[in-house]
């Protein structure tokens, strides 16, 4: 199967409708999606994002908040101090969702923006974390431009990216099941293979300082060059 053939070719109005589901189904289908699509668990991604928020942090297609909150209520556990947030997402119910879950909560800022058109200056943030997102993205390399470019020089970037399924065959079958469904709904613009993706985000201009492959994802932390 190639990548083409397993894109949607939706654009990000058409995704940013797909996420019309009330919070509860959105947040209950999302557990089987990590479960049998990724093939992760929650745990993981707490140790793997975790410990990547700065003083001014980004977390680029925030969704309803769901990993956000898991993420800070693993910080507050392990004493790490906690830092001004900024999330932003494109579909607007998933944003009211993240609004709700985190109203007076004032280090947190909500805003509506495209993971490849970022409202911010250059420079701004020191850490930026792309949570089970960058496989929902339309245009991919804008993205990781425009968070390249809205980090401070040395900022660091952690993402987790959907790859084709690579476990034993029934899992296999699974996953894919659960990805075309996805791709149909809008919900998933493409799973990557590894090397793809991997030189998207060194084309970029990042460098990498950390990556595994983790069940069917790929575990990416990498930096921005400091400047000359
Ligand atoms: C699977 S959800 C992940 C949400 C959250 N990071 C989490 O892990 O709970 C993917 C998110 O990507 C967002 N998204 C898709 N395309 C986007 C774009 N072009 N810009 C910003 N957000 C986008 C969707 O609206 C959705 O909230």
């Amino acid at each position: 199967m190639t990548e083409l053939q397993q894109s949607s070719g939706k654009t990000k109005d058409e995704i940013a409708t797909a996420y019309s589901s009330p919070p509860w189904w959105y947040n209950l289908r999302g557990f089987f999606i990590l479960f049998f699509a990724y093939n992760s668990s929650i745990g993981s991604q707490l140790r793997f994002f975790g410990p990547n928020f700065g003083d001014q942090h980004l977390e680029v297609a925030c969704g309803t908040g769901l990993a956000l909150e898991f993420l800070l209520r693993w910080r507050k556990k392990k004493g790490l101090p906690e830092p001004h947030i900024t999330g932003i997402d494109y579909a607007e119910s998933m944003l009211d969702g993240a609004k709700q879950r985190f109203s007076g909560n004032s280090s947190i800022e909500l805003k509506h923006a495209d993971a490849a058109n970022l409202p911010f200056p250059d420079n701004t943030f020191d850490t930026a974390n792309i949570a089970n997102a960058v496989h929902c993205f339309p245009d991919v390399d804008g993205a990781l431009l425009d968070v390249y470019r809205v980090l401070k020089p040395g900022g660091t970037l952690a993402a987790n990216v959907l790859l084709y399924p690579r476990g034993p065959w029934l899992f296999n079958r699974i996953a894919d099941h659960i990805n075309r469904w996805a791709i149909h709904k809008g919900i998933l613009y493409t799973p990557y293979e590894l090397t793809n993706i991997r030189q998207k985000f060194v084309n970029t201009g990042f460098e990498i300082v950390s990556e595994a492959v983790s069940g069917n994802c790929y575990n990416i932390m990498c930096r921005k060059q400091q400047a000359l």
